[in-house]
């Protein structure tokens, strides 16, 4: 898969080699390129951006640098094209396994004030990674990098830690632990050690049904729900233990 990213900040994607993002570039799963679209300015001064029309306070970057650029990626006619924007629809897990299928993403990161919204009439879909304001799409484009990467097949070790995480069926993932069995007085729970797999199913579901229920009980809406959650729901609104 083929991520380009369209920046002013290329410096700010130096971070992203590493990890599990960067074994997969090595494999050549993923191939990520950054191009700094100041350079195909055809403003004498490298300029990029203007003073807004009707006035404002901040600059907005125009559409001739970062749409060249755009338009000289190979294949750009047929990828996915995607920009960074505030005001964009929120980035979910669902939205990571959809863009996982597309073979190249284009993604359009904005600085400053923003781009010239006439942006959104060349690109597919506007994203969010979320209800707070960043100084630009960098970090967004690094998130979706990172969270899409992992879903593709022969990236994670073990197929099944991408299978049954957080979100993957609208439920939070359960508490996991590792040794010591104590560690400063605070015990794992005892039904782990039992070797009871089925005791273990059975905790870890109610234990994601928990906490789901308490940070975030919107997902449960979404979630399918079999007798045996409804039962453990009906517990843990009881306040009932496991
Ligand atoms: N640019 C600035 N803030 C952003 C956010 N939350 N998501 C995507 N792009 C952004």
């Amino acid at each position: 898969m083929r991520f380009d990213v369209l920046t002013l900040f290329p410096e700010m994607f130096s971070g992203i080699d590493a990890s599990i993002v960067k074994r997969a570039a090595e494999r050549e799963i993923i191939e990520i390129r950054i191009h700094n679209f100041r350079d195909f300015s055809d403003n004498k001064h490298g300029r990029v951006d203007d003073y807004s029309y009707g006035g404002g306070a901040g600059l907005i970057i125009g559409l001739q640098a970062i749409l060249d650029c755009m338009r000289s990626i190979e294949g750009h006619e047929s990828a996915h094209k995607i920009l960074f924007t505030p005001t964009g629809n929120l980035f979910t897990q669902k939205k990571a396994r959809e863009f996982s299928q597309k073979k190249h993403l284009i993604m359009l990161c904005g600085h400053y004030e923003g781009i010239d919204f006439r942006i959104t009439d060349y690109v597919d879909e506007e994203v969010s990674i979320g209800d707070f304001v960043l100084t630009g799409g960098e970090i967004p484009a690094m998130a979706v990098i990172d969270s899409v990467t992992r879903l593709l097949p022969g990236v994670l070790g073990n197929e099944e830690s991408a299978a049954c995480e957080s979100f993957t069926d609208y439920l939070l993932e359960y508490p996991q632990y590792t040794r010591p069995e104590e560690f400063e007085g605070k015990k794992v729970p005892e039904v782990l050690l039992s070797g009871n797999h089925e005791k273990i199913r059975q905790y870890r579901r109610f234990k994601a049904l928990e906490l789901t229920y308490l940070r975030r009980p919107n997902l449960l809406e979404k979630a399918e729900l079999t007798e045996e959650d409804l039962r453990f729901l009906d517990m843990i609104k009881r306040g009932e233990e496991f």
